[in-house]
């Protein structure tokens, strides 16, 4: 890593992080999951400035209680964390680390118990990068931080290369709930492969609840998911050169029991022809025809569990909110370094 206290870095390991090729990955995803029947977006797509922008919205709302859960969990066990880490220096690795906020909890109950902790914050985003080593170099003046800009993947892989201190990895705010079962698990083994005995995970997952819970924190009376939702629709006029009318799609969010997700569509409401200029080609709409563009995953007590073991990880604790709604798993690899 680079020798400066503060700062971010671009890696380039694979084709992904230049913004051609993000140009071409994007190009793809549309002009594949636009002509495949049913039609489908994939979820990575949905955080451009402006969804980032509308998904920190969501993060303040009333319904969507998953952040105000998972910060009530940091905050009651942040001491406890602490305790399990020991006092051996770390990097904390933040995946997808967002505006870093919950991060926050983590960071400074490791600092004023004068753990020696680095930070590593891990986003596709260059501006919320830019935010999140700006925000936390201002918060905790003394944290060295090295920022990596890449996807989970790469990310993960840069990370099988350190081996100078234990990690400790942050996969917050449900983030792994975009991932079906079998993504889940390959995804874990991948971190657990880049991970050295010793290691630690803390993985947020949003539990199993009252159905009607799981509804309202999808369909908010503001319309602020709506938003985000539609704002795919935008994107792709904005990037791709479209002419999508988003007056003629409404989001619909939807909790299937039999997939255990909610599951959020943007639904065409008229027989339509949207032309997106970068394909040179339309795509056909009939009346109540669905995009989907999410899942959002629920979990049962056991099916984290199984997940930790399946993935090769020791379960080290499991902290809840008062409602248990939500569950922050502390994970370790198993072995001593
Ligand atoms: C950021 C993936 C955890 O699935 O709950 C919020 C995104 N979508 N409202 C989630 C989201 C609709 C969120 N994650």
């Amino acid at each position: 890593m680079s020798t400066e206290q503060t700062g971010y870095r671009i890696l380039e390991p694979t084709a992904s992080a230049s913004a051609e090729a993000s140009r071409r990955a994007f190009m793809s995803e549309v002009l594949i999951g636009l002509s495949k029947k049913p039609k489908s977006l994939s979820s990575r797509f949905l955080y451009d400035a402006a969804g980032s922008d509308a998904f920190e919205r969501i993060c303040d709302l009333e319904e969507y209680y998953l952040t105000r859960c998972e910060a009530e969990i940091l905050e009651t066990h942040a001491a406890g964390l602490v305790e399990r880490v020991g006092g051996r220096p770390i990097n904390v690795v933040d995946l997808g680390a967002g505006d870093g906020r919950k991060t926050a909890l983590v960071l400074d109950a490791l600092l004023r118990q004068g753990v020696d902790v680095r930070y590593v914050p891990i986003d596709i985003s260059e501006p919320a990068m830019k935010t999140v080593v700006g925000a936390m170099g201002e918060r905790f003046p003394s944290l060295p931080i090295g920022g990596l800009v890449s996807e989970y993947f790469d990310g993960v892989r840069w990370l099988g290369e350190q081996n100078d201190r234990t990690n400790l990895v942050l996969f917050l705010g449900s983030n792994i709930g975009n991932f079906d079962k079998a993504h889940a698990r390959a995804f874990l083994q991948q971190l657990w492969s880049a991970l050295s005995p010793g290691d630690l995970v803390l993985v947020g997952f949003d539990l199993k609840k009252d159905i009607e819970l799981l509804l309202a924190a999808y369909n908010d009376r503001e319309g602020v998911t709506a938003e985000f939702n539609l704002n795919l629709l935008d994107r792709i006029n904005r990037e791709l050169g479209g002419n999508f009318d988003r007056k003629s799609f409404r989001h619909f969010a939807t909790y299937s029991v039999f997939s255990g997700a909610m599951e959020s569509y943007l639904v065409s409401l008229e027989r339509q022809r949207v032309f997106i200029g970068a394909l040179r080609q339309s795509f056909e709409f009939s009346p109540w025809e669905p995009i989907h563009t999410e899942y959002s995953y629920k979990y049962l007590d056991e099916d984290v569990t199984d997940l930790a073991y399946f993935a090769g990880f020791e379960v080290e604790a499991l902290y809840y909110d008062r409602n248990r709604w939500f569950c922050d798993a502390l994970w370790k690899v198993p072995g001593r370094r």
